[in-house]
């Protein structure tokens, strides 16, 4: 079963069948405002922060025929009544002739055909403003004059989204909502909670001439509430009741008669959802966006930017699939999760248990330093605000007021209050950033370290460098009985947490990691004392993680607090971990026959044709000394799911000991698009990545869940531009060094790297998955594989024959 196409052309994803297994969501605007849209209209609208400034009221736990937040009506009369339908198909539910959701970059367009009445409608937020536009084309394609009325609502929702659904009392005493009548019969319907009514306010409002509004649910609905959103009974009147809410649940519709449409003509209404502090503030804009060409040019700038976003890196290998991820969809969802972290999807609801996470984002930014280096830079430094003075980090923090907290570790009394992980992931976002932008100058800058005093004043500042160093020197410190690093909370994977005590040895990994950045760092910027420290820091830990680490076939996971493995042989369950594998390659730790041996056990043990499990087998049963992985069935989630974020890790570390083809076999096999014609046991969106896949372990094996908003985004793209085509920033320049599969005769790569654009052309006549024989640039032959930089706005033609020896970075 499918449930539509790839339109790569127009870099949309086509859905031509609404009853999708789950919703399949897009996601509009940005943090500062906008929200998702699903695929059959509804919308979770946000400005600025989705727990404590929500606009719309969105329930995904309602079934999919419900409505949720939004929807639009159209009718006409029919015998004393009106015929009433959606063109969004939800939820009225009608049959309809023709219906298509076009996912696009930014927008998504519903087009749909009922009762001879063709409706457009695209919904966007323009560039850097605080509206949702739903522009709504209402074509006749019946041979007979139609009299249409359309009626686009919303429901709103306190701001404060948790409240909305804890106090039944306060929350329906406070939401108000009042009319503003405009100029030409156009209305602004306005909505606040009381305590808002003077600094910010919520409007809807179109350029149409409306003939009356509800602001009430109920009269809205009918019939006490037993009136339905699949048929309210209040569209069943010739007019809306014009009644302003002085309590209750609030809602904006607003009834439009479009008059007489006849054969083959088109008119426009195009509706308005925004806040602002006032009316009169919001005035301005409502009023340039009714003008349909000014919504247009916004239309046309959302494009301009992605045509640049996308500009920065384009490919064209043998693979049809690969080459639609990486040149749409997946640096689009990238974008996403670096705008909303893992903070507001059908998943992750916003309400603010979660924030703005400081792994997630850290490693989101890394995938976007290449498209919009100043965004990524501005977003380390956000995360650079609640790092601790110790060099540990907070664990995530509200978006809007930049409160920290410490994450699930605050549930468990007498855990770890910190994550052994969080803080070293800055050492790799910050360097990925420089390599890309070449700004040694951020190094400098001065950001303070989180704590404050009782005034709220930071007590301590220090340069980005210096909460690098701090951020190596607390795990350096923060070591437990064979010399690794102890584990906290919970490292990368939240759902193990053990007693205090306990080691991580991918924590030991990333500190190497971070380690080797740092050091390359220093060596560029010719610290030597810097890099001899830090090299003794890296040597020290290779030999602790080789002398306790290993264990026979692979790398142990953990220590627990009395010294007993977990990612062992020696367990019954949980022998085996993907990223106590993956991580040593990464670092550098493993030794190369430790590492290929390692690689092989995940291939052996952990491979499915669906994707990699985190680790197996699984367990079953709650155990509270393991923690949150114990909680799930086998085979979900981090508990023998097949959990993508860490297949990357597995695909990278393959390309690092040059096996191309197992690498690009773990990319296929975990590639949505190329699981579009059998997406029904996978469920989710076959255009971005989904966080789980339930492993073999699971009688569901292979259902999707948790997508859009993982660290799977940046990963898979990094895996796939900068290890597989092997396309890497460096200080020094663009290294090529790619590692294929041998069957390919090469391929494409467009890069923009510090402004000169690289027309890479890979040849692989030998058909060799690894090894560079000779790269030209412009006809002439460079030495090694590091083309420099010429970042003179000027297109170079890079040319690189693969072949010959296998390099090894
Ligand atoms: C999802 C969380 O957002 C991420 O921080 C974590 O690393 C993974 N789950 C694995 O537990």
């Amino acid at each position: 079963m499918k449930y539509g196409y790839f339109d790569d052309a127009n870099r949309e994803y086509v859905i031509t069948n609404p009853r999708t297994p789950v919703k399949w969501i897009n996601y509009v605007g940005t943090l500062a405002f906008g929200g998702f849209v699903d695929h059959t209209g509804g919308a979770l609208i946000c400005k600025g922060d989705p727990a404590l400034n929500r606009i719309t009221k969105y329930i995904p736990q309602l079934p999919d025929s419900d409505f949720k937040g939004s929807t639009l009506y159209l009718r006409f009369r029919q015998g004393n009544g009106y015929k009433v339908f959606s063109p969004y198909f939800v939820p009225t539910l009608d049959p309809y002739d023709l219906y298509e959701c076009h996912v696009g970059l930014g927008y998504t367009r519903i087009v749909s055909e009922f009762y001879g009445i063709r409706t457009e409608v695209t919904i966007f937020v323009p560039m850097g403003d605080s509206r949702l536009i739903s522009d709504i084309k209402i074509t006749n394609v019946s041979d007979q004059p139609m009299e249409i009325d359309v009626i686009p609502v919303v429901e709103y929702t306190h701001p404060d989204a948790l409240k909305q659904f804890t106090n039944a009392d306060w929350i329906p005493q406070t939401m108000q909502s009042e009319v503003y009548e405009d100029e030409g019969g156009m209305k602004i319907l306005v909505q606040y909670p009381f305590m808002y009514r003077e600094t910010r306010i919520n409007y809807f409002t179109s350029n149409y001439a409306v003939s009356s509004f509800e602001s009430d649910r109920e009269r809205f609905l009918g019939g006490s509430e037993y009136g339905t959103w699949a048929n309210p009974l209040g569209l069943q009147e010739p007019e809306l009741s014009n009644y302003e809410a002085l309590r209750g649940d609030n809602i904006a519709a607003l009834l439009h008669h479009l008059g007489e449409i006849q054969p083959g003509e088109t008119k426009r209404v195009i509706a308005q959802l925004g806040q602002e502090e006032s009316v009169e503030k919001a005035l301005p804009l409502v009023r340039k966006y009714r003008d349909e060409e000014n919504v247009d040019r916004a239309f046309r700038d959302l494009a301009r930017f992605w045509d640049d976003y996308l500009s920065k890196l384009q490919v064209e290998t043998p693979d049809p699939d690969m080459n639609r991820m990486l040149n749409i969809h997946n640096p689009r969802q990238c974008y996403i999760t670096k705008n909303w972290s893992r903070y507001l999807s059908l998943y992750q609801l916003g309400l603010g248990a979660r924030g703005m996470g400081f792994r997630d984002s850290a490693q989101d930014v890394m995938a976007i330093v290449s498209h919009i280096p100043d965004e990524g830079r501005e977003l380390i430094k956000k995360l650079l605000h609640i790092q601790k003075r110790d060099g540990s980090a907070m664990h995530q923090f509200n978006p809007l007021t930049m409160v920290a907290d410490e994450g699930d570790s605050r549930e468990i009394e007498g855990a770890p209050r910190y994550y052994g992980d969080d803080h070293l992931w800055i050492a790799l976002a910050v360097t990925a950033y420089l390599k890309e932008t070449r700004e040694i100058a951020f190094l400098d800058e001065v950001i303070p370290y989180y704590e404050k005093d009782k005034e709220g004043i930071p007590i301590e500042w220090g340069t980005v460098y210096d909460h690098m160093e701090r951020a190596i020197e607390f795990t350096r410190h923060d070591l437990g009985r064979h010399g690794l690093p102890l584990l906290g909370f919970a490292d990368w994977n939240d759902t193990v947490n053990l007693k205090a005590g306990a080691e991580s040895l991918f924590v030991a990994n990333l500190y190497g990691k971070a380690l080797l950045e740092i050091i390359e760092l220093a060596r560029h910027l010719r610290e030597t004392e810097s890099v001899e420290r830090y090299s003794a820091y890296y040597a020290e830990m290779k030999e602790r993680v080789n002398e306790h680490a290993w264990d026979g076939e692979w790398y142990v996971r953990y220590f627990d607090a009395d010294g007993t493995p977990l990612g062992s042989r020696s367990n019954t369950e949980g022998q085996i971990y993907a990223n106590g594998q993956s991580w040593p390659v990464i670092s550098g730790f493993a030794t190369p026959e430790r590492a290929t041996r390692a690689l092989d056990s995940v291939y052996q043990k952990l491979n499915t044709r669906k994707g990699i499990k985190l680790s197996a087998p699984a367990y079953n049963g709650f155990d509270p000394n393991k923690g949150g992985i114990t909680t799930y069935p086998p085979g979900a989630k981090e508990n023998g799911g097949i959990f993508l974020h860490a297949n990357p890790w597995v695909i990278i570390a393959e390309t690092i000991v040059g096996r191309g083809d197992r690498a690009f076999e773990y990319y296929s096999q975990i590639n949505p698009a190329a699981k579009n014609d059998r997406i029904d046991e996978f469920e989710c969106e076959p255009y971005v990545y989904p966080q789980n896949i339930l492993g073999d372990e699971h009688p569901q094996f292979g259902l999707a869940r948790n997508s859009w908003l993982t660290g799977t985004a940046s990963w898979i793209y990094q895996a796939a531009t900068q290890h597989i085509l092997g396309i890497m920033p460096t200080y020094e320049g663009l290294q090529i060094n790619p590692c294929i599969p041998a069957n390919w005769d090469g391929f494409r790569v467009t890069r923009v790297f510090r402004s000169a654009v690289y027309q890479i052309e890979v040849k692989n006549p030998d058909h060799v998955c690894k090894g560079v024989k000779a790269v030209k640039v412009d006809g002439k032959k460079i030495t090694g594989n590091i083309v420099p930089i010429l970042g003179d706005g000027k297109t170079y033609r890079v040319e690189v024959i693969m072949g010959g020896e296998v390099q090894e970075r």
